[in-house]
């Protein structure tokens, strides 16, 4: 049977495949520090289709002369749970910023100061005077302002660049999950905030990416007219494996899985060219067969709670009203707001809280006034389990 990895894996080159052209594309955005250029981005894209995996290759191949941060919020504690503020969300950052400075050789200076700014950081205690001398930002003496805090943080990477223009071009910060963000009692704030530093900042780039569709509400508080950037911002659209891809990814990943030309096609289609899928899916296959679309529908249904593992263990974590909610919207297919809310027996500000909630965490789908689940996955797991055991899974 094949192992192939179902999260991501630390052997980064083994398992990564194509995405040649993404690459391309995202080194060309960050091709203008030199000239003191930088974009924002934003980079959306389903679950499990592999934005983190890809953006992970892409800062492993920057160049030596920049500099980047990667920050997964949903680490963050408590932000599963809802529970989040944006002071630990630049607690997070100032820490990964710091962290990624330990193998600059002329930055470790400041690398070492870490821990003990670390230290004041959580004792609430913003007294910088040490660092602030090496960095030259003005900072806050003792103080518990957020904003102060904020600065800092936001001041700090374009500030590094510029103390180091010999060495260091540009600073790529990645803010992973960032939909999460849509937790936070105002998004929009945090949002602003980050926009009126980088308009002054020309060597720092954000990337922004999380599983969110490119036209959900999070997406539109941040890029869309009204929004934060106002459109400003690169978006970029992370799409599944085409066909093609699909059928390469497979010749060179599993070639010790045979199909006939109707099994492959159907393989396709039950994955839709998630990796996330094709891997699951591939693990669950045996060698020594010739899989036809007959047989890849069978380890498809015999197989789906091994190759929908990802959708087990995040309904797992969901609430019963979220859970509820996704049960709803399996059977219906699409509802408007009024027809959801007639199906429930909560108040709408109740409903509202947990699509929010869904909608954050790239369940649910919210596209010309109507709710839905679009992951094929997830649906076909559960109507499954409905099938067969006459109820959804607890
Ligand atoms: N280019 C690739 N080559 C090979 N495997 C890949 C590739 N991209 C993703 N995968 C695999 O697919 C799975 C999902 O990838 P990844 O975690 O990057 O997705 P994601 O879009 O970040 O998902 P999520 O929204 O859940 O965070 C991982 O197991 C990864 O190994
Ligand atoms: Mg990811």
């Amino acid at each position: 049977m094949p192992n192939l990895p179902l999260g991501i894996p630390s052997d980064l080159d083994k398992y990564f495949f194509n995405r040649k052209k993404e690459l391309i594309q995202l080194n060309t955005f960050i091709s203008g520090f030199k000239q003191n250029v930088a974009n924002q981005i934003l980079i959306t894209g389903r679950r499990g289709v592999g934005k983190s995996f890809l953006l992970m290759k892409f800062r492993m191949e920057l160049p030596e002369n920049v500099l980047s941060t990667y920050l997964d919020l949903s680490k963050i504690h408590g932000m599963q749970k809802g529970k989040i503020t944006e002071e630990k969300v630049m607690h997070g950052l100032f820490e990964e910023m710091l962290g990624s400075l330990e193998n600059k050789d002329p930055l470790r200076k400041i690398y070492k100061l870490k821990d003990s700014l670390l230290k004041k950081l959580s004792a609430k205690n913003y007294d910088f005077k040490a660092a602030g001398n090496l960095l030259g930002i003005p900072i806050p003496q003792v103080d518990d302002d957020y904003e102060k805090l904020s600065s800092l943080v936001m001041e700090f990477p374009q500030k590094v660049v510029d103390d180091n223009r010999e060495n260091i071009d540009g600073f790529v910060i990645i803010l992973d999950e960032f939909q999460l963000i849509g937790e936070f009692e105002n998004p929009e704030a945090f949002f602003w905030l980050i926009r009126s530093y980088t308009q002054h900042q020309d060597n720092v780039t954000y990337i922004f990416t999380g599983s969110t569709s490119a036209t959900s509400e999070i997406v539109e508080k941040i890029n869309g007219a009204q929004g934060a950037f106002g459109g400003r911002m690169i978006q970029f659209p992370v799409e599944p494996f085409s066909e093609k891809d699909t059928y390469d990814y497979l010749k060179e990943m599993i070639s010790e899985i045979k199909f006939t030309p109707e099994g492959l096609k159907r393989f396709y289609r039950c994955t839709g060219g998630y990796p996330s899928y094709i891997n699951s899916f591939c693990n669950t296959m045996s060698e020594g067969r010739t899989y036809n679309s007959e047989m890849v529908i069978e380890t498809f249904y015999s197989k789906l709670d091994q190759i929908a593992i990802m959708w087990v263990s995040i309904w797992a974590t969901l609430s019963e009203y979220e859970k509820e909610i996704i049960e709803i919207l399996t059977e219906a297919e699409a509802l408007s707001w009024k027809e959801l809310l007639s199906k429930v027996d909560y108040s709408n500000k109740t409903l509202l809280k947990y699509t929010n909630r869904l909608k954050n965490k790239g369940i649910l789908s919210h596209t010309n006034k109507r709710y839905a689940i679009e992951d094929i996955m997830l649906r076909s797991w559960l109507k499954y389990r409905k099938e067969n055991d006459g109820y959804y899974p607890p």
